[in-house]
């Protein structure tokens, strides 16, 4: 399977397409635009970001129709506030230190407009054959492992992802660890969805 066959927001399609109607849909480290172009097939209006400009410059051509620009989510989304109805970031929030990590998950509160939803996926603690016991831990969770995407990458436990997504700031629709098979090796991650009140 490839990250294009990867359909994991196919079943929170009716939840997506009624938060899309109060604004466009956010994708934060959209890669080669695998979720892009599944989202501009539903209909969606996309703007999807990433920090690296080869995979913006192939999703550009996997998905022509999104709006594309080059973000590091450690510094503020350059988004209005509530600007936007979804928000996906999918194996993208789980490369920092905690502090910024916080920022990020704050910035893209900030941009949702309230009533919208957002979908995410992380690493699991125990996504062992993804280096979830590799490297030298160098902060609770974050794990220096020198990956392909960032030198550093997190694995959450439940309890962190209640941390940085506390109930009183959000709603949660959903909470699950899956098993994500499109990597040579079966990959362990928390699927969460949740409204911003
Ligand atoms: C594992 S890929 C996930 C891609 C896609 N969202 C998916 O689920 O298939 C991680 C993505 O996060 C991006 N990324 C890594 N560090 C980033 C940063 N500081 N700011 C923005 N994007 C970042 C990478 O460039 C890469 O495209």
């Amino acid at each position: 399977m490839s990250a294009a066959q990867d359909r994991w927001m196919q079943r929170w399609l009716p939840q997506l397409r009624s938060a899309a109607q109060a604004g466009p849909v956010l994708e934060l480290g959209c890669d080669r635009g695998g979720d892009t172009v599944w989202l501009l097939d539903q209909g969606f209006e996309v703007v999807a970001t990433d920090i690296a400009l080869d995979a913006l410059r192939a999703c550009a051509s996997n998905a022509p129709r999104a709006q594309l620009l080059q973000h590091d989510l450690r510094t503020p989304l350059p988004f209005a506030d509530e600007r936007f109805g979804a928000a996906i970031a999918s194996l993208c929030l789980h490369y920092f230190d905690w502090a910024t990590t916080t920022r990020a998950v704050a910035e893209l509160r900030r941009c949702l407009r309230p009533g919208g939803l957002l979908l995410c996926r992380v690493n699991s603690v125990r996504d062992v054959l993804h280096g979830s016991n590799a490297g030298e831990e160098i902060e609770p969770g974050l794990r220096r492992v020198h990956g392909t995407y960032s030198v550093d990458k997190r694995f959450f436990e439940r309890g962190d992802l209640e941390r940085l997504l506390p109930p009183a700031a959000w709603d949660w629709v959903s909470c699950e660890e899956h098993t994500i098979r499109r990597y040579d090796q079966p990959k362990v991650a928390w699927e969460l969805v949740l409204r911003k009140p």
